[in-house]
This record gives structure tokens, C-alpha cells and sequence, in this order.
């Protein structure tokens, strides 16, 4: 584990000085909001969907490819609102999520039976055969320290509509890590979550999904 954050750490340093000054900086805790303008707050269900609209637009959800069903990873349904997630911040005594703080993402199911995996986000191991970071689940909750680095993630508003999502944990104060956005990027027919080498993330809105059902 120790090595494979090393490599992560020397091979993102070299691109992102500048993303990770801007994900680690401004400390600027703001409240995310959601699209009615509400905090978005922890343990309530949100889509997360494309600032986008039109072409680019759905929402994220768990998605594989024909041959490697499991686990499932983060990918954009470009037709529907995707699966709802559930937002973890660090500070679990914290209701509300903040800009630039740890979270652990998990998409609403908890479970994936299929997989008999979580459906917590995490950073997937370096992929050589596309050069990407992929982002995939089964990743677990809690327990912020140098074990659980590749589960964190962070919110900021985006440079025009929406926010975008990052990959820059500060859970753990001796440990090297990456700090990069999170892009998308197609896969055979899959769009894809990565780490993103430009300081630019795909801009996404926060949409309750209770209210989306009701409408
Ligand atoms: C965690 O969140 C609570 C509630 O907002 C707050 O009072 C407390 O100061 C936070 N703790 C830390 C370490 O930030």
C-alpha cells in the first residue's frame, strides 16, 4: 500500500503542484448547496447530475464493462439520474458538507449484492492500459488515517455553474498524497470518473432525490 501511494504521489506531483494548492488551500469551508439552494447535508440521498444540460447531461451511477463486472465503478448514465449517493463527511459529528473537506461518497444501495461489495467510492490502482485513475467502489467508510486515503473526497464550486469533485485527501497528516479533479472520460461505452492530469473537473449539481421522485 505504502509503495502504490508512493508511486501515486511522484507520478500526479510532477502535474498537479497547481490543482493541489487549490484543493488543499482556501480552507474557505463553505456549505455545498444543493439545486433548490439547501445545504447538502450528510445521510440524505442527492443525484448527482451533470451541470451540463443536453448532451453531457445524466447523472452518475454504478456501471462495468463486459469483462470485469466487479467491482462496479462511477460512471455517468448519459440518459438518467443515475443513483442517488449518500454524502460522509470526515467529521461525522458535522451535519452539512463543506467545500474543501473530506467526504466518502456512497452510492445509496450501500451494498452491491451482486459484487458483495460497498458501493463507497474509492481511487482504483493506477490502469496502465489507459493511463487513468479510475474512480470505483467498493472503498470503505470512515475511519480517516493513511488506510482509508484513497476514499476521500472533496467538493468545490466549479469556475462557471455547479461544482466540481476532487481527489486531494487531508486525512492524514504525515501521508504524500495526490491532489487532482475529477474529470470524465469515455471507456469503451462507458463514461468514466478520473483523476483528471489539468486542473479541470467535469461540473456536477446536487439534486435531492426524494424531490426528484415526487416531481
Ligand atoms: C465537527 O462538526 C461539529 C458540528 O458542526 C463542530 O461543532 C465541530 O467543531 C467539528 N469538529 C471539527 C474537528 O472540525
Amino acid at each position: 500500500m505504502k509503495i502504490i501511494l508512493a508511486t501515486i504521489a511522484l507520478h500526479f506531483f510532477i502535474f498537479s503542484t497547481n490543482s493541489c494548492l487549490s484543493w488543499a488551500a482556501g480552507a474557505a469551508d463553505q456549505p455545498v448547496l444543493d439545486t433548490d439552494g439547501d445545504k447538502v447535508l450528510a445521510n440524505v440521498q442527492y443525484y448527482i447530475l451533470s451541470a451540463i444540460r443536453g448532451a453531457g447531461g445524466g447523472g452518475l451511477d454504478l456501471g462495468s464493462p463486459e469483462d470485469k463486472l466487479c467491482p462496479k465503478f462511477v460512471v455517468q448514465d448519459p440518459f438518467e439520474n443515475g443513483t442517488p449517493v449518500l454524502f460522509h463527511p470526515v467529521n461525522t459529528s458535522d451535519p452539512v458538507v463543506h467545500e474543501f473537506t473530506d467526504v466518502n461518497i456512497e452510492f445509496a444501495p450501500g451494498l452491491d449484492a451482486y459484487c458483495r461489495s460497498s458501493t463507497v467510492w474509492k481511487l482504483d490502482d493506477y490502469d496502465s492500459s489507459s493511463g487513468k485513475w479510475w474512480i470505483t467502489t467498493d472503498g470503505d467508510k470512515g475511519n480517516p488515517g493513511p488506510q482509508t486515503l484513497t476514499n476521500w473526497f472533496k467538493i468545490r464550486k466549479s469556475g462557471g455553474f455547479g461544482y466540481t469533485l476532487g481527489f486531494c485527501p487531508t486525512v492524514c497528516e504525515s501521508c504524500v498524497t495526490l491532489c487532482n479533479y475529477i474529470n470524465k472520460f469515455p471507456d469503451g461505452k462507458n463514461t468514466r470518473l478520473a483523476l483528471n492530469k489539468k486542473p479541470e473537473g467535469s461540473p456536477w449539481v446536487f439534486v435531492k432525490a426524494s424531490e426528484k421522485h415526487s416531481k
